[in-house]
């Protein structure tokens, strides 16, 4: 059944249709959702399973799991995705005919001034998608070093004036902590060039993979997704920065991280996926129009071999 976008209040799932499609469910099938959210694709993957078919559905944020729908076919696990074998070990699964990974924050995440993942909104510099993990933005910003804060800024916001931000961060962190949005907001904005949203996107991105260890966590569960495919299952990946785009189109051209393909001992390529699409799928036109969040997503199909 079709929703309205008013009916997806937590977040409007992106690529809905062909992310689906991109599954090839089959009805009596096992499939895993690794990122809940507010549970969109998770429905639509329900409505093409039989009641023999299952759901596996991973989030590591507690107010996903307040949302989980209720249906007998599903299985609401809340943990880190990075955690995807051993926790569908426990389960007694070994295999499953698809995986779907959302990658990102939820519209929710973004839109509740308290959990400070928005520019938008004053708050705490909090940004944990776990509420319960030990490191947030304002432990971030008020503990690391200057050489280690420029590094995020640098790797994670691919930002260039990165020690620039960070020598500032130091300086006023020596005179009273930083402790919200608006305070970092208004040390930082004068240092930006150019676009001060963009840059200030560019800084929260950065902070918001490091609280997160986002890339850490996707680079341990795409090889264990090539692990716990049957074959002909499907990954689905979608990605909204080119740091996550570019893993997922590593371990699926190569069957590695850094895109450089591994011989096996008999000096044959392995390579556990095929991609199913050449190029990279986009939202369009008329999605980005109706949820500009949207605009930036990216997705990859791959099929184990
Ligand atoms: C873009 S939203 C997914 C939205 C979902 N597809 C829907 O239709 O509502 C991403 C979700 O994944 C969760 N998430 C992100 N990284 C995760 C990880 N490493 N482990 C578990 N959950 C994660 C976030 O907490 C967030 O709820």
């Amino acid at each position: 059944m079709k929703k309205n976008k008013e009916e997806y209040s937590y977040h409007l799932p992106v690529l809905l249709q062909e992310s689906i499609e991109g599954l090839n469910i089959k009805p009596d099938g096992v499939y895993v959702d690794l990122t809940y959210g507010g549970g969109g694709h998770s429905q639509k993957i329900l409505e093409g399973l039989n009641e023999n078919g299952k759901l596996f559905a991973f989030d590591q944020d507690l107010d996903a799991q307040n949302n989980v729908l209720a249906d007998n076919r599903l299985c609401f696990i809340k943990q880190n995705f990075k955690h995807i074998q051993r926790f569908l070990k426990l389960y007694k699964v070994l295999e499953v005919d698809g995986i779907l990974a959302d990658l990102g924050v939820s519209s929710h995440q973004f839109d509740t001034p308290q959990r400070g993942f928005s520019i938008r909104y004053d708050g705490p510099l909090d940004m944990r998608m776990d509420n319960t993990g030990p490191t947030t933005a304002q432990s971030i910003v008020n503990h690391y070093t200057e050489q280690e804060l420029a590094d995020v800024f640098y790797n994670y916001g691919e930002i260039n004036y990165a020690r620039k931000l960070a020598s500032a961060i130091k300086q006023q962190r020596s005179v009273a902590k930083i402790r919200t949005i608006n305070d970092l907001k208004s040390l930082v904005t004068p240092l930006i060039y150019g676009n001060k949203q963009k840059g200030l996107a560019q800084i929260f991105q950065a902070l918001r993979i490091e609280v997160n260890a986002e890339l850490d966590a996707l680079k341990l569960m795409l090889p264990q997704t090539a692990q716990v495919l049957k074959p002909q299952g499907r990954l689905v990946v979608i990605s909204y920065h080119s740091l996550e785009d570019r893993l997922a189109k590593n371990y699926i051209k190569s069957g590695t991280l850094s895109g450089i393909p591994d011989k096996d001992l008999y000096g044959r390529f392995s390579k556990p996926l095929k991609a199913v699409n050449k190029k990279v799928i986009r939202p369009s036109e008329h999605e980005i129009e109706l949820n500009p969040r949207a605009r930036s997503a990216r997705m990859r199909i791959a099929e184990k071999s």
